[in-house]
């Protein structure tokens, strides 16, 4: 898993993955505005953890949104990492910013989180019983209660649409100039249907898990902590 990570989260892929995501920004927009709706309840001083934070999109708006919130960030990938905290120095929130390298099983253990994200993550995790363990290790690192929103690519492959909604997607990202070989939805990617993914978080310990968010094969949840 960490080499395949290492190789399609190098530093080439860090250096460019804004840039070569522009064409995907209206559908962040939408998600990220949303996000901002769901934790605004949250307290002014509330620490949250960003698992898979890549080059720190979901950090920018949240910290721009929330002056007061401090944001634990964790990401395999070096390189992405690398570049996530290079933007944070230049945004000036540096200080209100934890980095850890890795994966989060490997994270030594903090205070309880109040809020996690986890945006276009899990569908790299191939079998659907690590995918379980990740959102377990997530469930874990909060506070009862507290919230975790997640998106990830996820569509019933048995159903008729699938196709279809395949070939949309992959001319999106063709529109935009990406060379997208349609294989990776299957070689490279797990997509669960969106049922599948709502019991497996729930499974991992959460109490509710509630859809929110659409956008082609995006699908985004937000679910509560179990007490
Ligand atoms: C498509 S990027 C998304 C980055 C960011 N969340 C965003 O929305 O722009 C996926 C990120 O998830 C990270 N990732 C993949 N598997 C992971 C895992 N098991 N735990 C944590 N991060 C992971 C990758 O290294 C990469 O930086």
């Amino acid at each position: 898993m960490q080499n395949i990570l290492d190789k399609a989260f190098n530093t080439d892929m860090a250096a460019r993955y804004d840039s070569s995501r522009a064409h995907m920004q209206p559908l962040k927009d939408a998600l990220h505005w949303q996000m901002q709706a769901l934790f605004a309840s949250l307290p002014e001083d509330a620490h949250l953890l960003c698992v898979g934070a890549g080059t720190g999109e979901e950090l920018l708006y949240l910290a721009r949104a929330f002056p007061g919130r401090h944001f634990t960030l964790v990401d395999p990938a070096a390189a992405m990492l690398a570049r996530c905290q290079q933007k944070a120095h230049q945004q000036g929130i540096a200080q209100r910013c934890t980095f850890f390298s890795g994966y989060l099983h490997d994270m030594q253990d903090t205070t309880p989180f109040d809020a996690a994200t986890s945006i276009l993550v899990s569908h790299f995790i191939l079998p659907l019983n690590e995918r379980r363990a990740y959102y377990r290790q997530i469930a874990r690192r909060l506070k009862p209660g507290a919230i975790l929103v997640n998106a990830d690519l996820s569509w019933d492959r048995q159903a008729a649409s699938f196709a279809d909604i395949c070939q949309h997607w992959v001319a999106l990202h063709q529109q935009a100039g990406m060379s997208t070989d349609p294989s990776y939805l299957n070689d490279q990617l797990s997509l669960a249907s969106p049922s599948q993914m709502q019991s497996l978080i729930k499974a991992a310990g959460f109490s509710t898990v509630t859809p929110f968010f659409q956008a082609m094969l995006v699908h985004g949840w937000y679910s509560i902590r179990a007490d």
